[in-house]
């Protein structure tokens, strides 16, 4: 049976909406996902859903075994792939908590596993990626967003950064030259991945802080878990909407 995963970031560990839920751990040929993956149904539609810090959050963002967790949840059947994710705001007018629907990446990351093919594991393909996220999946979230009032950012470049640690003021200013208009750590190579494996795949995230230089003082944790703590329930109306709308 095909299903819609949700891949949870920082702040969205479980969806205590899930009906009928079971957990199921999986072993892949890439080695363990982050965490046990939720099975169930939600609005009418099966959902597998993955937290991808793990449900503890004990895996930063460099250590995301990012391979794993997307064999797995197309082997639990998921075609389409919703990614939940926090980021820092690099434009103006992206301010904590607001909510963007990103269009385009800028990949900052290194050293990470970011390909499924292994020899002996997947033939060598190179795929196109001009265009990172599925279009009808981010035209969903923001047909969603718009009809339940949310305010939504439409276009946006994602700059993903090898964290765990937050960028300089200097980062900042050079990855707002490159084009990129929101920082985040676990965009990639998660994108590229579903690509690879022929899922339906966007993100939609929610601006925990104002990245670094961009706002008063340093960035404090605290802020940003109450920013995300807001944000998200915006993130969760526009995911149930999604979902329901499918049916
Ligand atoms: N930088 C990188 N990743 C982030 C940030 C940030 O400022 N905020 C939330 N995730």
């Amino acid at each position: 049976m095909t299903a819609i995963a949700i891949i949870g970031g920082s702040g969205l560990y479980h969806l205590e909406e899930i009906e009928n839920s079971r957990s199921e751990t999986i072993s892949t040929p890439y080695g363990e996902p982050s965490d046990a993956l939720t099975t169930g149904t939600l609005r009418g539609q099966s959902v597998i859903f993955l937290a991808r810090h793990g449900v503890a959050h004990t895996i930063p963002p460099h250590r995301v075994n990012y391979r794993a967790n997307l064999w797995a949840l197309k082997h639990c059947g998921a075609r389409t792939v919703i990614s939940v994710c926090a980021v820092g705001g690099i434009r103006a007018d992206i301010k904590p908590g607001s909510v963007i629907v990103p269009d385009q990446i800028i990949d900052y990351t290194w050293s990470r596993e970011h390909t499924l093919y292994e020899p002996g594991l997947a033939e060598v393909t190179h795929i196109d990626f001009t265009e990172p996220y599925c279009t009808e999946l981010r035209t969903a979230f923001i047909t969603a967003a718009i009809e339940a009032g949310i305010e939504v950012i439409t276009t946006a470049t994602y700059g993903a950064t090898q964290g765990p640690r937050l960028e300089t003021a200097a980062e900042i200013n050079r990855m707002e030259k490159d084009g990129c208009d929101i920082v985040g750590m676990t965009g990639m190579p998660e994108a590229s991945l579903a690509r690879e494996l022929g899922l339906c795949y966007a993100a939609i995230a929610v601006s925990a802080n104002d990245a670094a230089g961009r706002g008063t003082g340093p960035i404090e944790m605290e802020q940003i878990m109450n920013n995300l703590e807001s944000g998200m329930r915006n993130i969760k109306r526009i995911l149930l909407d999604v979902l329901q709308a499918r049916q």
